[in-house]
């Protein structure tokens, strides 16, 4: 039982719901499934509850970090990857699958390509939905996991000045990531994009709402020495109709150790992954990096904790 538990019974559809109280409350949790996991491997508090995870999407990630949670929390899963196999292919709709995964299982995790799809299968479903990542939309367990390195390493948001490089207008991992960290008003931010791939209008504008710095730019070798996070994303190839376009664009930023020179010896490097060439592989043996070991393993530990939430009180 957690005191005062935000998440239960809850979708997980934005990284809008979280606030610093109840951020406050799930890095305890993850804590403490950090260290469960570091003593005993596994628990059995899920035992008895079932969860679909839906991914019309490819992941190796997400997927593989939420179905290791589930087991490492003793849960059952329904693995849907690749829903050729399902009724999908024959034409089903996205609320009648998820109403019927609903009535197997006690959540339902989905990865979909389009906005909006995880509110739908909210809306339709009466088992809490967890969004793993809608479409240019938005990913609110990459960020939680993200938020959690980042105060693994530093303790706080505030005062930290947080670098996001590559397509801020498809990556969905930065949208929910900069609603999230901009909840800390005393947070500076340096967008890094060619002016095609240019944070939305609608983000920037929430973020400015509350006061943060922004400070937008094309060249990384402007802000990288003033960064303490550094987060690197891919180009997205799969939201592109334009493939030499997409050719254009796709190595305008590649983080090599020397360019890593000029930041700082505390900064860190992130990456949600996977990589396509934005970082070279000479940079993983660099202390500042934290894509491979921290962050995919705090993955694990924000699902965990994060499930746990949604369904026990
Ligand atoms: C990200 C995603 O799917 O949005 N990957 C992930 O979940 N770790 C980032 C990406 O695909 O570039």
């Amino acid at each position: 039982m957690i005191t005062n538990n935000p998440f239960y019974n809850k979708d997980i559809l934005s990284s809008d719901q979280y606030t610093k109280k109840n951020l406050e409350v799930i890095v305890g949790v993850i804590n403490e499934m950090k260290s469960l996991v570091e003593k005993q491997g596994s628990t059995d508090i899920l035992k008895g509850k079932v969860i679909t995870a839906l991914f019309y999407e490819p992941s190796s990630r997400t997927f593989a970090s939420f179905i290791t949670a589930i087991q490492r929390l003793g849960g059952g899963f329904i693995p849907l990857q690749g829903v050729t196999y399902s009724s999908v292919s024959k034409g089903e709709s996205l609320e009648d699958t998820v109403r019927t995964f609903a009535c197997y299982s006690d959540a339902i995790i989905i990865r979909h390509p389009e906005v909006g799809s995880a509110k739908r299968a909210a809306v339709a479903s009466p088992v809490p939905v967890i969004n793993a990542g809608d479409g240019v939309g938005e990913h609110p367990t990459q960020s939680l996991l993200d938020y959690f390195t980042i105060i693994q390493r530093f303790g706080k948001i505030n005062g930290l000045t947080i670098t996001m490089v590559g397509d801020l207008l498809n990556g969905r991992t930065i949208h929910s990531l900069i609603k999230l960290v901009s909840l800390y008003s005393s947070v500076k931010i340096n967008l890094v994009s060619p002016e095609i791939l240019m944070l939305p209008d609608v983000i920037k504008a929430k973020v400015k709402q509350r006061r943060v710095k922004i400070f937008e730019t094309d060249r990384l070798e402007k802000v990288i020495g003033s960064s303490d996070v550094i987060y690197v994303t891919r180009v997205q190839k799969e939201r592109f109709s334009d493939l030499n376009l997409y050719e254009k664009l796709k190595h305008l930023y590649i983080l090599t150790p020397e360019a890593l020179k000029k930041a700082k010896k505390s900064a860190i490097v992130m990456h949600p992954l996977p990589r396509v060439g934005e970082i070279t592989e000479a940079v993983d043996k660099d202390k500042r990096a934290v894509y491979i070991k921290e962050q995919m393993r705090n993955g694990m530990y924000a699902r965990m904790a994060l499930l746990s939430m949604v369904l026990r009180k």
